[in-house]
């Protein structure tokens, strides 16, 4: 039977393999493991990337949103706008820094924040003090809205990026799993995931399309945030050594990881590239076989708001493949019998996380999130997969909507 695994990082490695090797090497000869020049060298070339103002390297994409919010002050008494679907740490990341995550419901095609959500938030229930500081029902000052690029598919930014100007909002994006995607802006222009907000972060775990040998992060700014400030929060807060005028944390990027991102970062290009090929083709193949396409399909394919759009190369870069089926945990139960790789991301939203209870979500508040939380499933996209596995994927498919 042809193994058709989820993930399968070793022929990305073995096709760099000498170039890791000797640049992990080289860091081992100099001896000099904590920052320094190949951490300084993948920031700048991580910064052209991402068309931001510049770029820290962070120890994790989690500790990377930790230091925007320290650099934003965001704190107690502090609530900020995102999205229920999204890995954990999005709002996790809130509740470390005593401020609370409001949650809005996302657009039911493309599983990311909704605009219209948002906006209806604030129209209805957001209020202003005499002195403009705007605010939640609850009272705590609204700070931010979070779109999460999920699954490598840029949020729709444009109207997120008008309401945050018209309503004296930061918009501070979790690129984590979107490095390199585009979209559509105002005006013809075309954003990159990450640089288009004040600020941004990016995750190098592992499995990311940008994936270092073991945690690693980024945070960006525009031109014009402090970037002062937020290397200092890298390091403690310290600005000169052994004195602290704030706190920060040791959230450094290490040059082993850095030197494996050089590497790998002139290939993200054409990684992205293979990756919407091989979704093209389970595009094809799924039509083919009938599942999907029509009205009464069995299984819906990932939606592609942004493709064609005017300059948009990357408009997803799909790190993740998501389908949407309507009996789910029998598929998932189909395929893994079938040796088929396949993954839930994410089973719970996050309004219902037991550890946010006190927030007070309630099954219910956020139907579009909780629907997609019963209906994804993530089949195998990673470059390297073939045509094969791809129609095995699609037959053993076939198999379980034809018994059905
Ligand atoms: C959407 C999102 N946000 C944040 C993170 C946290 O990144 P890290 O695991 O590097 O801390 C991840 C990583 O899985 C993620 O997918």
């Amino acid at each position: 039977m042809l193994p058709v695994p989820l993930l399968d990082l070793r022929p990305q490695y073995h096709a760099l393999r000498d170039e890791l090797h000797a640049r992990v090497l080289a860091v081992m000869e100099s001896q000099q493991f904590i920052l320094g020049p190949e951490v300084a060298a993948f920031e700048a070339s991580a910064r052209d990337y991402c068309r931001a103002g510049f770029a820290v390297g962070m120890s994790s994409g989690t500790d990377a949103q930790i230091a925007v919010l320290m650099a934003m002050g965001v704190g107690p008494g502090d609530a900020v706008l995102t999205t229920p679907f999204t890995f954990f740490a999005t709002a996790g990341c809130m509740w470390r820094m005593g401020a609370r995550a409001v949650f809005c419901d996302i657009d039911e095609a493309t599983f990311n924040l909704s605009p219209a959500a948002v906006e209806r938030y604030l129209r209805e229930q957001a209020r202003r003090d005499p002195d403009g500081t705007l605010r939640t029902p609850q009272g705590e000052r609204l700070r931010a809205i979070i779109p999460v690029h999920l699954f490598g598919l840029c949020a729709d930014m444009a109207p997120l990026l008008r309401l945050g100007e018209e309503w004296g909002l930061a918009v501070i994006e979790d690129a984590s799993q979107a490095i390199g995607a585009e979209c559509p802006l105002a005006g013809g222009a075309v954003g990159s995931a990450g640089s288009m907000g004040e600020w941004g972060w990016y995750s190098f775990f592992p499995s990311k399309n940008l994936g270092a040998f073991g945690d690693a992060g980024l945070a960006v700014g525009r031109a014009g945030q402090d970037e002062a400030l937020l290397r200092a929060l890298r390091m403690h807060g310290m600005t000169t050594q052994y004195y602290h005028d704030l706190v920060g944390g040791n959230f450094r990027l290490d040059a082993i990881q850095a030197a494996v991102l050089a590497v790998k970062l002139p290939h993200l290009d054409a990684w992205s590239d293979a990756r919407r090929a091989n979704a093209a083709r389970y595009r094809e193949l799924f039509a083919a076989a009938g599942l999907a396409g029509q009205d009464d399909a069995p299984i819906t394919l990932p939606a592609e708001p942004w493709a064609g759009a005017p300059g948009v190369r990357h408009h997803h870069i799909y790190h993740q493949y998501v389908v949407r089926a309507p009996r789910r945990d029998g598929l998932l139960a189909h395929l893994r019998a079938a040796e088929v790789g396949c993954a839930v991301y994410y089973p719970l939203p996050l309004h219902l996380q037991k550890c946010f209870a006190a927030w007070g979500g309630q099954a219910g508040d956020f139907p579009a999130s909780e629907r997609a939380a019963g209906e994804v499933l993530a089949l195998h996209i990673f470059p390297e997969i073939t045509r094969e596995q791809q129609e095995r994927v699609v037959s053993v498919v076939a198999d379980f909507c034809a018994g059905a």
